[in-house]
């Protein structure tokens, strides 16, 4: 196997990037093929937490090179704050060589975070929850053909009309609501100092990568969000503005679809979900507490609480449909230690009252969740490193997980250090 894909399953956070960073160490490159610094991706090692938002996950491993994919959105202010950071902790960043960017990534600008903040306003009480970083604001512009890119910030020329086409169109609109015009002359003198710094690392990575798969090279995509967060494919208009599932890596690399021979699909134990949308399984009032409490879950990049809910096998049977999914990773299996029983939703009742074993994606909102129960464990399995080692409820767990989405789970976390995990 030359190349695989780990995406998450659900409404991201799934846990990916303790994943990416586990399997990197058979990688000779990890790329971020979407999304931008809404991800946040997190590290344990050596009790150290650490949590990258847009450069890839493979960064600790010497050897590993690190791309930026063209479909990733990048804000060259966050990008410059995140490698300075990495390099106060003693990372060995090298621009041009175990770093790289794509020259046609589009840039997140400061209006961006503008706009994003008062297109949220605008929605009233229909919020999608938008991390507040301007990437729908950014993709937007990238689809009306007015965006600005990281090729452009070493060429004076074509920064200087980008930004002249881009402000044309947005100083009127900032001003109609009471914002600040950007003032061309200041920004572009920010962004052309920013692209003195990133030059080593601005490149065509779509030739970068097709050549190392040429050569047989192993590259590991490290998907961003998650499948149901998909422009097309997810739970609209309650999603991300990008194609988060494994569709959105051809255009995000400049690589063909074929060049993925493996793609792992990563799941929590249970299901969570940041920002507003349906949401079937999920739980209320003091068990939502509980779970949310037992798995930490906050986000990672904004810190809201996470909503919890029970695992969905009907969505995460949708999801690995969709993108392809060859093995599950299932995270925070520890997490429901001392819940008991552990339902499983298998089906959903409709509006009309029949059953659906398939994901309505048009009707999420209207479904009742049906449930399978299992028995609980209350164990602590934090120190569990061999599947037989599990409790029987647990391994009964994953196993009836397993049978009803019909893919096998082969790698099983249980905590967040590098080591709290097990292969089958
Ligand atoms: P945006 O990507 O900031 O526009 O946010 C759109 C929706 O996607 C919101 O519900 C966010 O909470 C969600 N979202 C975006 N990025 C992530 C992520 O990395 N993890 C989980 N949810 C995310």
């Amino acid at each position: 196997m030359t190349s695989a894909c780990v995406t998450g399953l659900l409404w991201g956070d799934e846990g990916k990037g303790k994943i990416i960073d586990l399997l990197s160490e058979e990688s000779s490159y990890v790329v971020r093929y979407g999304g931008g610094h809404n991800a946040g991706h997190t590290l344990v090692h050596e009790g150290e937490r650490m949590v990258l938002h847009l450069v890839p996950c493979g960064i600790r491993r010497p050897g590993v090179v690190n791309v930026v994919g063209n479909g990733v959105v990048v804000d060259p202010f966050h990008l410059a704050e995140e490698l300075a950071g990495l390099e106060k902790r003693g990372f060995d960043v090298r621009l041009g060589e175990n770093f790289l960017v794509s020259e046609l990534c589009h840039l997140v600008l400061p209006l961006h975070r503008t706009l994003d903040e008062v297109a949220e306003n605008l929605r009233g009480d229909a919020k999608i929850g938008t991390t507040g970083r301007g990437i729908g604001p950014t993709y937007s512009d990238r689809a009306a053909r007015l965006g600005l890119r990281m090729g452009d910030l070493t060429r004076p020329r074509r920064l200087a009309d980008g930004l002249e086409r881009l402000l044309v169109q947005k100083n009127p609109i900032l001003e109609a609501f009471g914002e600040s015009r950007v003032d061309a002359s200041e920004l572009s003198e920010q962004l052309s100092r920013l692209g003195e710094q990133f030059r080593p690392a601005i490149t065509d990575t779509g030739r970068v990568l097709r050549e190392a798969a040429a050569r047989d090279e192993r590259i590991l995509m490290e998907g961003a969000q998650g499948v149901l967060l998909d422009v097309d494919h997810g739970t609209y208009p309650y999603v991300t503005s990008s194609n988060a599932s494994t569709c959105g890596i051809a255009a995000g690399t400049g690589m063909v679809p074929a060049a993925i021979d493996h793609v792992y699909g990563v799941v929590k134990a249970y299901t969570t979900r940041v920002g507003a949308g349906p949401f079937p399984t999920e739980l209320e009032g003091e068990e939502a507490e509980r779970l949310r409490t037992a798995g930490n879950e906050f986000g990672s990049t904004t810190g809201r609480p996470r909503r919890c809910g029970w695992f969905d096998a009907v969505a995460v049977s949708y999801a690995a449909q969709l993108s392809g999914a060859q093995s599950i990773v299932m995270t925070n299996l520890d997490v429901l230690s001392g819940f008991d029983p552990l339902p499983v939703c298998i089906a959903y009742q409709l509006g009309d009252g029949s059953r659906s074993d398939y994901f309505p994606v048009l009707d999420l909102d209207q479904v009742t969740p049906i449930y399978e129960e299992h028995p609980g464990f209350a164990e602590d399995i934090t120190g569990v490193r061999a599947f037989d080692d599990l409790p029987s409820e647990a391994r009964h767990y994953v196993r009836a997980i397993e049978d009803r989405i019909g893919i096998g789970v082969g790698l099983i976390s249980v905590g967040p250090a590098r080591d709290q995990v097990m292969r089958r």
